[in-house]
């Protein structure tokens, strides 16, 4: 008998204006907490005396550099996370695009969110890809190896394990075709 698959969740993509920087700021928040659980026994992931993680030193070149994009990720019309793109792969060649930070809030995962996300940002975003995963980040290695795998144009696919002073960890690279 073969099993019905459940249709993927509506989601929505939106390039994120210099108006909703504070928006991903925030959320950022909630993406620093999740991390922080890796982070045990290391100086970063401290929380300042205002209740909040550190600011992300990259996030305003995401509306002045031209090749970065800032995304929004919304399912049912609610905020469901964020997706920061930008060039700067670990492995040369550099790649045209790296998925720099993927987030997916809590409330929303395991429903096929984060992979239709991704999915949507292949559509939109053709041409050499990398996801370079944190080493103690089992959870994102499954993710990205699950939704790279099922995506119909995604070809060329390696898995690099990187234990140098730029990265340590699995670097997925991939090709996505054009539609
Ligand atoms: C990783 C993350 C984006 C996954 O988002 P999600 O919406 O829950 O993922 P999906 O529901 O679309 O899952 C897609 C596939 O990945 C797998 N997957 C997702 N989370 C997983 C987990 N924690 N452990 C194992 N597999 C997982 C799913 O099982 C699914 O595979 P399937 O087809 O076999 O069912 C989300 O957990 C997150 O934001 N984590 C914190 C931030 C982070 O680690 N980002 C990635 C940085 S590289």
């Amino acid at each position: 008998m073969v099993r019905a698959m459940s249709p993927p969740p509506a989601i929505a993509l939106e390039i994120a204006p210099p108006t909703k920087r504070d928006v991903i700021e925030n959320l950022f928040q909630l993406y620093t907490h999740d991390f922080s659980e890796q982070w045990a026994g290391q100086a970063r992931g401290e929380l300042g005396e205002d209740g909040r993680f550190a600011p992300y030193s990259h996030l305003d070149s995401y509306w002045r550099e031209p090749e970065r994009v800032p995304l929004l990720i919304r399912t049912g019309g609610h905020l469901a996370g964020f997706a920061l793109l930008n060039r700067y792969g670990r492995v040369r060649p550099a790649p045209d695009r790296a998925m720099a930070e993927f987030f997916i809030v809590r409330k929303h995962r395991l429903s096929g969110v984060g992979r239709a996300a991704a999915h949507a940002i292949f559509d939109r975003y053709p041409g050499a890809w990398e996801a370079a995963v944190a080493r103690k980040n089992t959870a994102a290695l499954a993710f990205w190896r699950r939704t790279v795998g099922t995506y119909p144009r995604a070809a060329e696919v390696e898995e690099l394990d990187l234990n140098s002073a730029d990265w340590n960890g699995p670097v997925l690279r991939f090709r996505i075709g054009n539609a």
